[in-house]
C-alpha cells in the first residue's frame, strides 16, 4: 500500500472521533494552515437530525476559533469504495473561509481523488456580491 498524504493520515484519526449514532457513517476531516498547522474534525449528530454539523465545518470552525485565517487544503476520509465529497454546505463555508483549497477525498485505504473547490463550487456566492 502506497504511504498516504499525512492529511489524510490526520483525517482518518479524526474520523475515529465522529459521534455518528444515528447514521454511523463517520467522516474525518483535517484542514492544513498556509503555516502548515493541521486542524482536524469529525461530523457531530444530534437527536434533531438537523443540527448535524459535518466534519469540514468542525474543522473549519474548530481553525477559526484558534485564529487561523488562511488554508490550503482539505482531507475528507470516510469509509465508502466511493469518495464522499463535501456537501453544499459545507462547499459553502470552505469557500468563505478558505478560498480555492484543495480538496483530497480519501477512505480508510486509499486517496480516491484530488479536486479544487472552485471546480466543486461553480459560481459560488461570496462577500464580492454584497455591493
Ligand atoms: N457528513 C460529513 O460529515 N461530511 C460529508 O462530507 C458528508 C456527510 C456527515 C453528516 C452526517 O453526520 C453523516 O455524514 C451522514 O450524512
Amino acid at each position: 500500500m502506497a504511504v498516504s498524504d499525512p492529511l489524510v493520515v490526520a483525517a482518518r484519526a479524526a474520523r475515529r472521533r465522529a459521534v455518528a449514532p444515528y447514521s454511523r457513517f463517520k467522516v474525518g476531516a483535517a484542514l492544513e494552515t498556509a503555516d502548515g498547522i493541521v486542524i482536524t474534525g469529525c461530523n457531530i449528530e444530534n437527536a434533531t437530525y438537523g443540527l448535524t454539523v459535518c466534519a469540514e465545518r468542525v474543522a473549519m470552525f474548530t481553525a477559526l476559533a484558534a485564529g487561523h485565517r488562511k488554508f490550503r487544503r482539505v482531507a475528507v476520509v470516510a469509509d465508502t469504495a466511493a469518495p464522499t465529497p463535501p456537501c453544499g454546505a459545507c462547499r459553502q463555508i470552505l469557500w468563505e473561509f478558505g478560498g480555492d483549497l484543495e480538496i483530497i477525498l480519501a477512505n480508510l485505504r486509499r486517496e480516491a481523488g484530488r479536486h479544487r473547490l472552485a471546480d466543486l463550487l461553480p459560481l459560488p456566492f461570496d462577500r464580492r456580491l454584497l455591493r
